[in-house]
Parts: C-alpha cells; sequence; structure tokens
C-alpha cells in the first residue's frame, strides 16, 4: 500500500535490523486518515470471504482494526492481555509469548464474543515471529469458528512468522512487507 510504504519511509525509523519505530504514526500517535485508508484496504481484500467479526489484540492492533471493522460492517473484538476483576464468566485463554519484547501474557477473550461458527477476520499492526497470530489462531478454534483471514499493517518479512502462516494455508494481506532494514534504509518485498 502506497501511503502506507511512504509514512514508513519519511516517518518511521529502524532501530535497529530488527525493530522499527512507527509510534509517529501507527502505536502512540495515530494518524487517522492513514488507518482509514489501511480499514479500507482490508476490507476491500476479505469482503469476498463473508467476514462475520473482526478480532484484535490490545494495544496496537486496535486503530487499523476499528476501521476495518467500520468499513465492513461487522463488530471488532479485542482480545486482552491484561486479566482484570470484571473479566469473568466463560473465558476463552492461551498463552502467547513475545519473542520481540521477551514476555509472556495469557490471551483472553470472552466465549460470547467470539460464538461459533463465524467467519473470523483477525488484524494486527506487526507481523515478526507470528506468536500474536498463533494465539488469536489458537482462540478462534477453541469458539469453533474459523479464521478467514489474517491482515497485517508491517510484516517483517525476513522474521518467521510469514512462513510459519503460509504453511497453514490461511490468506494473510500484509500491506507492507520489509525485506530488510538498517541505517543503509529499508527496504520492502514488492
Ligand atoms: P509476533 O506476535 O509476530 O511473534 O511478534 P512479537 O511477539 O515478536 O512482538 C510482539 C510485540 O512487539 C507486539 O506488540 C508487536 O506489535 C511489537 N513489535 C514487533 N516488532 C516490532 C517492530 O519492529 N516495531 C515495533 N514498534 N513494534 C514491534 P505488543 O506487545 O502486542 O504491544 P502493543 O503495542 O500492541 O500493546
Amino acid at each position: 500500500m502506497k501511503e502506507l510504504k511512504e509514512a514508513i519511509l519519511t516517518r518511521g525509523k529502524a532501530v535497529n535490523q530488527d525493530v522499527l519505530l512507527v509510534d509517529s504514526f501507527l502505536n502512540h500517535q495515530v494518524d487517522p486518515t492513514l488507518m482509514h485508508d489501511i480499514g479500507e484496504s482490508f476490507a476491500a481484500h476479505f469482503k469476498p470471504l463473508g467476514i462475520d467479526r473482526v478480532l484484535t489484540i490490545e494495544s496496537s492492533g486496535i486503530a487499523p482494526a476499528a476501521f476495518t471493522a467500520y468499513t465492513l460492517g461487522v463488530p471488532l473484538v479485542i482480545m486482552k492481555k491484561q486479566m482484570s476483576r470484571i473479566m469473568t464468566g466463560d473465558l476463552l485463554q492461551t498463552t502467547v509469548r513475545s519473542f520481540t519484547k521477551g514476555t509472556e501474557y495469557q490471551l483472553t477473550v470472552k466465549r460470547d464474543f467470539l460464538p461459533e461458527k463465524e467467519q473470523i477476520l483477525f488484524i494486527d499492526d506487526f507481523l515478526a515471529s507470528g506468536e500474536a497470530a498463533f494465539g488469536a489462531i489458537k482462540l478462534v478454534e477453541e469458539a469453533h469458528s474459523t479464521l478467514a483471514g489474517i491482515g497485517i499493517v508491517i510484516e517483517k518479512s525476513f522474521q518467521s512468522g510469514r512462513k510459519r502462516l503460509d504453511d497453514l494455508h490461511i490468506p494473510v494481506l500484509s500491506l507492507a512487507r520489509i525485506i530488510s532494514m538498517g541505517p543503509e534504509g529499508i527496504e520492502f518485498l514488492e
């Protein structure tokens, strides 16, 4: 997606060869026009699959996922990383380990918000090693629904996530695929 690649090149910063800083438009300050365009791109691509619900993970997936759900006219469900006292009742849960951050969390969603026999679209800001996406796949399976597609804003194609998802034959659309980055610049996979 042209506008996204431009934003990455002009407003993003490769901190090193593995980590891209995009906090000026994606995951700290949010550019609503860009998020709107991202939502439209995902919605147009996945609409033919008959999506019933968009699923994301707090917190940085919410902005692109919300615009996607709005454009598709379906509910958005946010999987939680932090438990709270008001998260009670019938819960679906799985453990996710973040390689980038070296942390582990319990991905949690109320079963009521993930009913069975639906077509689910998972949207997230980054695809690195794919652990968050695999957590989503597991919860959707537990809910007896189908993960129909995965929409990623920025894929780090040099990490293992995309290959692992392709092996499952789930349709993946990444709007920007980064093949390499560092002091010499950022290169995209076309
Ligand atoms: P994975 O799900 O693909 O395996 O990714 P990994 O565990 O390695 O990374 C998880 C967290 O790190 C996610 O944020 C993800 O957005 C973030 N992340 C991964 N690579 C980058 C990067 O190059 N730049 C930036 N800025 N973030 C990256 P999170 O822990 O879920 O936090 P949140 O921001 O969504 O709250």
